[in-house]
């Protein structure tokens, strides 16, 4: 029931909702994190595998949020330890696990910001490439990564439970730490 001030003003507050802020997440956002995993993307994860990446990579752990104070985007990266081709050392990956943002703000940047201020984040744990799997149909996505360097490495067929292929997608490390 909007007088003409009402509906100026809720005009003005979706004007205002292009702006945002990039900081780190903490405990109390994983429920705005899981709402915005849920409604963006059909792989969901338990509780306790984002405390667990909260925990253990809370740097690279990162939220978007918007005027209100609402989570509307999030990156999140882990470390694996892989054996290296012919060889018995481990090689440490920068995964990256997970990254959304909500419909009504993307192609505003907040991708692009969100992964390049996690991946120096991630970097400063030694590893020697950053690594992700990707939708092969995910368009939007893969021309975000290759953009930021990312070059596709192989498929994985059958990656997701709806049985479409992933592209495993690598940006190496040009000077590890
Ligand atoms: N089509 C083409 N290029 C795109 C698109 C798109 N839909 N989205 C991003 N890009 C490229 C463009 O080059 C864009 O620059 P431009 O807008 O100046 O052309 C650049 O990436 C930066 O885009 P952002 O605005 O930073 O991206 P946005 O904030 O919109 O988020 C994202 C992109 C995360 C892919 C978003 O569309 C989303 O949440 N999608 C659903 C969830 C998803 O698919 N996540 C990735 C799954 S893979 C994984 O998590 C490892
Ligand atoms: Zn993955």
């Amino acid at each position: 029931m909007g007088t003409d001030k009402e509906t100026q003003s809720r005009s003005n507050d979706i004007m205002e909702k292009s702006t945002y802020t990039i900081r780190p997440c903490c405990l109390e956002d994983l429920e705005g994190v899981i709402n915005v995993n849920e409604k963006e993307l059909p792989e969901d994860y338990p509780y306790f595998f984002y405390k667990s990446i909260l925990d253990s990579f809370p740097e690279s752990f990162l939220v978007a949020i918007n005027e209100d104070g609402h989570i509307i985007g999030y990156i999140m990266w882990r470390v694996e330890r892989l054996p290296a081709l012919n060889s018995l050392n481990l090689i440490r990956k920068g995964h990256l696990v997970s990254i959304a943002v909500s419909k009504d703000y993307r192609r505003k940047g907040i991708a692009w910001e969100l992964l390049v201020k996690s991946m120096p984040e991630i970097r400063r744990r030694k590893i020697s490439e950053y690594v992700l799997e990707v939708r092969v149909s995910n368009y939007g996505a893969i021309n975000l990564y290759k953009r930021l360097g990312y070059k596709i490495d192989s498929i994985k067929k059958k990656y997701y439970r709806d049985g479409e292929n992933a592209y495993f997608m690598i940006k190496t490390v040009n000077n590890p730490l």
